[in-house]
This record gives C-alpha cells, sequence and structure tokens, in this order.
C-alpha cells in the first residue's frame, strides 16, 4: 500500500533517500513496509541506526524484538524498545510483539516490502535454517522466504562453529542475503558511528533504499 507524506524542512537526510522515490510537489509515495527484527546477539546499536534512517526517510517501519533481543537492546543502546522517540508524529513506526502470531505480519497476504533481523543470534538463525519458529520475527523471515521478498540477515557471532556456518549456508540457498556484522576500513572510519553507519548502508543497499551513510570506494 502506498503511504504519503510531508516532507519536514529540517531533516536533510531525509533527502538522500529521495532518489528512486516517485516525487508529486511536496509529496512523496513511498515504497512498501520494512520489517526490522532484533534478535540476542550483541549489536542492536545497528538495528537503532537503521529504524531512525528508515523513519527519517519516511518508510514505514514494523519493528520486533525477541525477548533477549528486547534486553540487549535496551543494555546496549539505553533506549527503550518503545522507542517513542524516534516514531515522529507522521506515524511511520508500529512495534509488534514477538509473542503475537496473530499479528497482520504473520501471513503472506499481508504486504511488506523487505525483512531485516540485525541483529541475528545465532539462535534465530539455527531456527530460521530448519523453519521451525514459533516467533513473529521468525515467522515473518519465514514468510519474506516462501513469498519470494528480500530477507536480510546480519549474523553476530564469532568464531562460527560448524553449525552456524551450515544454517548460513542453507538460509542464503533458501534466498536470505546473509550480511555479517563486519564493518570494513577501507573507508578509514575515525569514530564508532563511522562503522555503524558502513553497516547499515550496506544493509539498505541490500533492501534497494538509496544511502549515502558511508564513503564508497573510488568517489
Ligand atoms: C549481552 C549479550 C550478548 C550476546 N551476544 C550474542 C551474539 O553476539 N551472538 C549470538 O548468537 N548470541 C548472543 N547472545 C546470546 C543470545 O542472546 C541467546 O542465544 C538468546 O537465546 C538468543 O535468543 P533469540 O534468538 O530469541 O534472540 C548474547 C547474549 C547477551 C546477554
Amino acid at each position: 500500500m502506498a503511504v504519503s507524506y510531508e516532507l519536514g524542512e529540517s531533516t536533510q537526510q531525509t533527502a538522500r533517500f529521495l532518489v528512486g522515490m516517485e516525487r508529486t510537489g511536496r509529496i512523496v509515495q513511498m515504497k512498501g513496509r520494512i520489517v526490522v527484527g532484533i534478535t540476542g546477539a550483541t549489536g542492536s546499536t545497528y538495528a537503532l541506526t537503521l529504524i531512525r534512517w528508515l523513519i527519517r526517510g519516511g518508510y514505514p517501519v514494523d519493528a520486533i524484538a525477541s525477548e533477549t533481543g528486547r534486553q540487549v537492546f535496551e543494555y546496549e543502546t539505553g533506549v527503550r524498545f518503545s522507542l517513542s522517540g524516534i516514531a515522529g508524529k507522521k506515524g511511520l513506526l508500529s512495534i509488534h510483539d514477538n509473542d503475537n502470531l496473530f499479528s497482520s505480519l504473520s501471513s503472506g497476504s499481508n504486504r511488506f516490502e523487505s525483512a531485516v533481523i540485525v541483529p541475528c543470534s545465532m539462535g534465530t538463525l539455527g531456527r530460521l535454517a530448519s523453519a521451525s519458529g514459533s516467533k513473529l520475527i521468525e515467522r515473518v523471515a519465514d514468510v519474506a522466504l516462501k513469498e519470494r521478498r528480500r530477507l536480510v540477515l546480519v549474523p553476530r557471532e564469532t568464531p562460527l562453529n560448524r553449525l552456524h556456518l551450515q544454517n548460513m549456508l542453507a538460509l542464503s540457498s533458501a534466498g536470505a542475503v546473509i550480511l555479517p556484522a563486519m564493518p570494513g576500513f577501507y573507508q578509514k572510519p575515525r569514530t564508532i558511528e563511522d562503522m555503524i553507519n558502513f553497516m547499515v548502508s550496506k544493509i539498505l543497499d541490500a533492501i534497494d533504499i538509496p544511502n549515502d551513510l558511508t564513503k564508497r570506494w573510488g568517489t
């Protein structure tokens, strides 16, 4: 479903998202919803930055956290998962209960554009690889795969054992994009934020959202 909103004047960063969107005066036709699933691996700051960017860009976001995902998110970022400061007045952010399988997101008949699980724990990865999940995040990922929608998994663990690697291969074979939390250094990051932005830029690229969050090689 197309969603419209008015661009605010002070949101310079929003303009970075305009490429690829249909513009009619001050009204912007949005692409579809993006589901962001947060599980209990370290690195939830990637999810926070991703959600902030999507909302600033006018993308409707459906956020879900596993129980440990919520705990680690709040511990690492210091932000409550209600994300009340992020929703803005446009109401683009919806928070879903991971236990609510009656959510609209549970069915393939309810359209979302892409799903990103960031960070993706090894536990969630294993349940996805065996299609045996019983929570909303796992159901959304399963729906994305069966409906041939974009599913981006951002696993975070080190070192990786054979089962972790096998699960990643199985999910890649099923159509998921495996995008490990591995920041690069060729762009010469100076701050942790630079490194976070590098990863979030990679995620946005993988779901076809134009961005200039990081300096690109050769530019
Ligand atoms: C502070 C903290 C950091 C963690 N980091 C990771 C991690 O990087 N990778 C991982 O696979 N699990 C990590 N875990 C363990 C997961 O949270 C745990 O396996 C949990 O059961 C995952 O559940 P979920 O997949 O439902 O979120 C971490 C746990 C805590 C408390």
